[in-house]
């Protein structure tokens, strides 16, 4: 076993794996798929999802092999902390409790010797009352109307994980039923665009602005909620902020010199992560507003379903320990340092954004747990796009270019069918029918011998080769409902954890994203002592000079 300050690099369980590449280089994905016992091991059912990891570049001695791995980064050890509560986010002194976030009333999930779960539910109980509030419209505007728009100002995790589930539900019968008469929208950037978008349309009479932010001070939701504020006070008067603005965070004391009435706000705790914020009142709040919380709930349920499995399946089992243990291998044995998300879900097209925030913030370290610098890369580079839209974009580079692991997944049930007279096939089988095609194009390839017994032309068969042998997995839910979609969220979010357990980093930590915020800061202080005082610019290099002096001297922005 490695001891706390070992890196896992130095493990027999991580040489052996080094060794096995070279195993893995001789094989190809045409010969792996031809043996049925090797695949039919690579299937795993859970709660009625179907995950197929055939078509990874992986033999069943490989997964023997990272299941020693994991033994060897104590993963069952470090589950088990996260659950119990420990502060396993080291360099922030925190726990990591988001699974307490969607735990069942009568569970018990400790933070710091404290049962959390019934906080969670009082929380959640307040959203459900405020939300049948305002959907009722027993609750109303400063000028007797319901408030019948959200915005909801909020960046990174207070952003990206409620985007996702919203446009997951926009088109599910249920919740788009329960959202009829309403909108929710996003504000997010601080470009002043991204305002005019939200409001255009929307008056303030009739909008709720839900003003998200864990430590609410964050520049851009900050200078987001004033300029929002100042569209409800300019149209309403002052004491309308009462009525139109209500706020999510764990620093509710910011909240109210914000001027936003406590009351009207929705507590969460340090121990949730930005990036894992979504089934807090981050997500929970704004969803139940558009949906109802009945959907909401159903939402948590499924997330709450894969914790349990995660918390208690055998590793062999376990979707989202296997699907971690993969990533690993691909990225740092196989030498992949890329991961494509393709939902073939149109429902999905926010599932990969938020995705890359998950992952890529918690995950794109380099140093150890307990500081040590890694001499191997950990995180990966994540983007994605629905099928099949991808097909028709990017997909030509993961076919004949660089060898990207791809994650398919598909919906068995359409939540929109249509059935047109005389087609082949319904459309959703139409879209399904490149799910299930893709993955053996970039397993099998397309060889030279294959392409001159179809009389290609001599010049064009290196063009038309596909070498294949590039691996994808292929996960398969049954719908895409709520809990379905509580679900996918939860496997991804384990996932990454998985990952960052087996590198012995700390997945819950982002200091990486400090430094520049520290430097806009300097830029905004030289923007406002030149508008005002002319001050000439000082303290920066050639290159920002010249592009802030070029700014400076074009730029028709009002001297504040
Ligand atoms: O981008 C850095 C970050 O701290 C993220 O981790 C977080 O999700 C985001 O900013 C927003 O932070 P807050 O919710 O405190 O406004």
């Amino acid at each position: 076993m490695a001891s706390s300050t070992a890196l896992i690099s130095d493990t027999e369980a991580w040489k052996d794996l080094k060794g096995h590449v070279e195993d893995i280089k001789k094989t190809h994905l045409r010969d792996l798929m031809s043996d049925a016992n090797r695949c039919q091991s690579m299937m795993m059912e859970f709660d009625g999802l179907l995950l197929d990891y055939s078509r990874q570049r992986a033999t069943v001695e490989t997964m023997d092999k990272l299941l020693n791995l994991a033994k060897a980064a104590q993963l069952t050890e470090k589950i088990s902390r996260m659950f119990n509560g420990e502060h396993i986010n080291s360099t922030e002194n925190r726990s990591v409790l988001h699974v307490a976030l969607r735990a069942p009333k009568d569970a018990v999930i400790k933070a710091d010797g404290k049962n959390v779960v019934p906080e969670v539910w009082n929380v959640l109980d307040k959203i459900k009352e405020f939300s049948e509030k305002i959907r009722s419209g027993s609750w109303v505007g400063a000028t007797g109307k319901p408030l019948k728009d959200v915005i909801a100002i909020g960046i990174g995790g207070s952003f990206l994980g409620p985007l996702f589930v919203h446009t997951a539900l926009q088109t599910d019968p249920e919740a788009l039923e329960s959202a009829k008469g309403r909108q929710l929208r996003f504000l997010a950037n601080i470009d002043p665009v991204d305002v005019a978008r939200n409001i255009n349309g929307l008056n303030p009479e009739t909008t709720l602005v839900v003003v998200v932010s864990k430590t609410f001070t964050t520049a851009e939701t900050m200078l987001n909620a004033r300029t929002l504020r100042d569209w409800i006070t300019a149209a309403l008067g002052a004491s309308a902020v009462a009525k139109h603005m209500v706020a999510v965070s764990t620093n509710l004391a910011l909240v109210e010199k914000f001027g936003i009435d406590p009351n009207n706000a929705f507590a969460f705790w340090d121990w949730v992560g930005g990036r894992y914020s979504v089934c807090s009142a981050v997500g929970v709040l704004p969803l139940s507003l558009q949906y109802g919380f009945s959907v909401v709930e159903k939402f948590l349920k499924g997330a709450s379903s894969i914790d349990q499995h995660f918390q208690s399946t055998p590793f062999e089992k376990n979707i989202p320990v296997l699907l971690g243990l993969l990533s690993v291998w691909n990225v740092s044995f196989l030498g992949y340092p890329a991961r494509a998300i393709l939902p073939y879900s149109q429902a999905l097209e926010k599932f990969a954004p938020h995705i890359q925030q998950v992952s890529m913030e918690s995950n794109g370290k380099g140093v150890s747990i307990d500081g040590l610098p890694l001499p191997f890369e950990t995180g990966e580079i994540d983007f994605g796009e629905p099928g099949t839209n991808g097909q028709h974009s990017f997909y030509q580079l993961i076919h004949q270019g660089r060898v990207i692991p791809c994650d398919f997944i598909g919906i068995v049930k359409s939540q929109q069918p249509v059935y047109l007279k005389g087609e082949v096939v319904s459309n959703h089988d139409e879209l399904m029918s490149n799910f299930f095609a893709q993955p053996d194009a970039l397993a099998y390839g397309k060889t030279p011998e294959q392409l001159q017994k179809e009389n290609v032309s001599e010049n064009l068969i290196p063009h038309k080769t596909f070498s294949g042998n590039r691996p994808s997995l292929s996960l398969l839910l049954p719908e895409l409902t709520a809990y379905n979609v509580g679900q996918l969220l939860a496997i991804y979010e384990h996932r990454v954890a998985v990952q960052g357990f087996v590198w012995g980093i700390n997945s819950f930590d982002q200091w990486g994203v400090e430094l520049g915020k520290v430097l806009a800061t300097q830029v905004r202080k030289q923007l406002h002592s030149s508008r005002t005082q002319g001050t000439a610019l000082e303290g920066f290099n050639y290159s920002t000079t010249t592009l802030l002096k070029r700014y400076l001297e074009t730029s028709s922005e009002p001297q504040m």
